[in-house]
């Protein structure tokens, strides 16, 4: 991981200099799928991302540019993002990319899955809270995202990934097996909606 460690670095650097100033150009190919403000776009599966933490947005973007997100078994969404990887930036302003997309504001999309929300809530603290937080806020420390904020639509897709194996299979890939693993584990297919749901409700 030598890599994201540069690449923790190079963004802490940046902040300290500068603070993060706007580059949208870096982005601008970026908003056709994911909208102007990273508020996402349903239509195109291309999900919310500035409510993502600038590293965890950093440690995905690395995974799809080395084929461990969208490679060969992976769902046609996590394909097409793996085809955008062209539209990057060199590495070394990736920081700045992030930085830039981390401060963007928009509403949460609206609710699209049902779900039994206390089930959920009850599930969540079972399997779940160890690693993203109680609030689902996530923790940096455990490669463990925000959840809270996500789009419904895009947790639940990414929760059938990682169980039915699209997501999560590459043996390099340790957070991804330790994700995967963990939605496996979940008693029925019901209890991923009953979860998202919760989750969806905590950014209300
Ligand atoms: C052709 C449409 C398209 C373009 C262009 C595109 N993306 Fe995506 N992106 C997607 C889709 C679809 C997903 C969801 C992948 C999945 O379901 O696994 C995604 C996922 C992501 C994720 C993962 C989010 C998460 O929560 O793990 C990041 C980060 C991301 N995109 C950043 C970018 C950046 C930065 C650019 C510009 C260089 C970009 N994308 C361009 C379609 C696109
Ligand atoms: C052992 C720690 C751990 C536990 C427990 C855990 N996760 Fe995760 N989760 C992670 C890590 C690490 C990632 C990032 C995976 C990656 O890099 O691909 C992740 C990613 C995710 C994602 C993808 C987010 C995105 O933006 O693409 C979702 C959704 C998710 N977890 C939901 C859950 C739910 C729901 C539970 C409980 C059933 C859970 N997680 C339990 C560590 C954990």
């Amino acid at each position: 991981m030598r890599l994201t460690i540069f690449f923790r670095l190079a963004l802490l650097s940046f902040a300290w200099v500068g603070g993060a100033s706007a580059n949208s150009e870096l982005y601008a190919p970026c908003a056709t799928c994911h909208g102007e403000q990273a508020q996402g776009q349903r239509a195109l599966a291309a999900p919310r991302l500035n409510h993502l933490d600038p590293v965890s947005l950093l440690l995905q973007l690395e995974k799809f540019q080395r084929g461990w997100r969208g490679g060969e078994g992976a769902s046609a969404a996590a394909q097409q993002m793996a085809g955008s990887v062209a539209l990057l930036p060199p590495e070394a302003a990736w920081p700045e990319l992030v930085a830039w997309i981390a401060d963007q504001d928009s509403d949460v999309s609206p609710v699209t899955v049902t779900g039994d929300r206390e089930r959920g809530g009850t599930l969540y603290r079972q399997f779940c809270a160890a690693c993203h937080g109680p609030r689902a806020q996530g923790n940096l420390a455990l490669n463990a995202p925000r959840l809270a904020g996500g789009d419904d639509w895009y947790l639940l897709a990414q929760l059938h990934a990682f169980r039915e194996g699209q997501r999560g299979r590459l043996r390099e890939d340790r957070a991804g097996r330790q994700m995967r693993s963990m939605a496996a584990a979940l008693p029925d297919d019901a209890a991923l909606a009953d979860i998202v749901s919760w989750i969806r409700a905590q950014s209300e």
